[in-house]
């Protein structure tokens, strides 16, 4: 039976944004190398956050993603002289080729960006990618001061008024998805990369390879 819902809550980075597309600059400043760099950057930025999260040492998203970079560029050996131009991609990530279209697909239901981006980053890449007209809200953990996959960052979707129950949480990381299980939202894991599901013991109740298998699902 298809769910109920009124609000959908979308992920940013890996779901409706390519975090990897940063490795057209990666690799034009460290060739053969951007691969590698894109990939330890972006699991050290995960990792930083969830340990600031529980370290309470909050440090807004850009920091960390700034401090997972130079980690990454220490660690590969690459000169950190250039971190400041390697940043700046992250203003620019390419959106996947079918969510434009699929948000407005989608358009029956409230649509907001739930991330651990803080407001400044996302509504830069947000207004860069066109998507702006598609949502109501972009909330932002910042406004907690914490890091998803704490539960008070899935509570900053409900000052809507709308229960639990109404609202679906899409993300491509499964750790967010159990996150957003755990706290009590529908969830659909988008596995765009063909990863094993978590074992945390919350499963996603839809999980699909892109946004446009999911409108199909909704809108059966
Ligand atoms: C987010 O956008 C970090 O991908 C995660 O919240």
């Amino acid at each position: 039976m298809r769910p109920q819902l009124q609000l959908l809550a979308f992920d940013a980075y890996g779901t409706l944004f390519d975090v990897h597309s940063v490795v057209t600059t990666c690799e034009a400043l460290f060739p053969g190398r951007g691969g590698e760099l894109s990939r330890l950057w972006r699991q050290k930025q995960l990792e930083y956050s969830w340990l600031r999260a529980l370290m309470g040492r909050y440090v807004d998203f850009w920091s960390v993603t700034e401090e997972a970079l130079t980690y990454a560029m220490r660690t590969l050996e690459l000169d950190v002289a250039w971190a400041a131009e390697v940043m700046e991609s992250y203003t620019q990530l390419e959106l996947y080729p079918e969510v434009k279209a699929s948000l407005g697909a989608l358009s029956a239901y409230e649509r907001v960006i739930l991330s651990n981006g803080s407001p400044r980053m996302l509504n830069e890449v947000v207004s860069a990618a066109g998507l702006t007209g598609e949502l109501v809200a972009v909330l932002s953990a910042d406004e907690v001061r914490s890091f998803k996959p704490d539960p008070r960052v899935y509570a900053l979707v409900l000052e809507g008024g709308l229960d639990r129950a109404s609202i679906g949480f899409i993300s491509a990381n499964a750790w967010d998805v159990s996150g957003a299980k755990a706290f009590g939202f529908w969830t659909c894991w988008l596995n765009r990369s063909g990863a094993p599901p978590e074992a945390l013991g919350f499963s996603p109740d839809l999980i699909t390879t892109d946004l446009e298998a999911l409108v199909r699902y909704l809108g059966s």
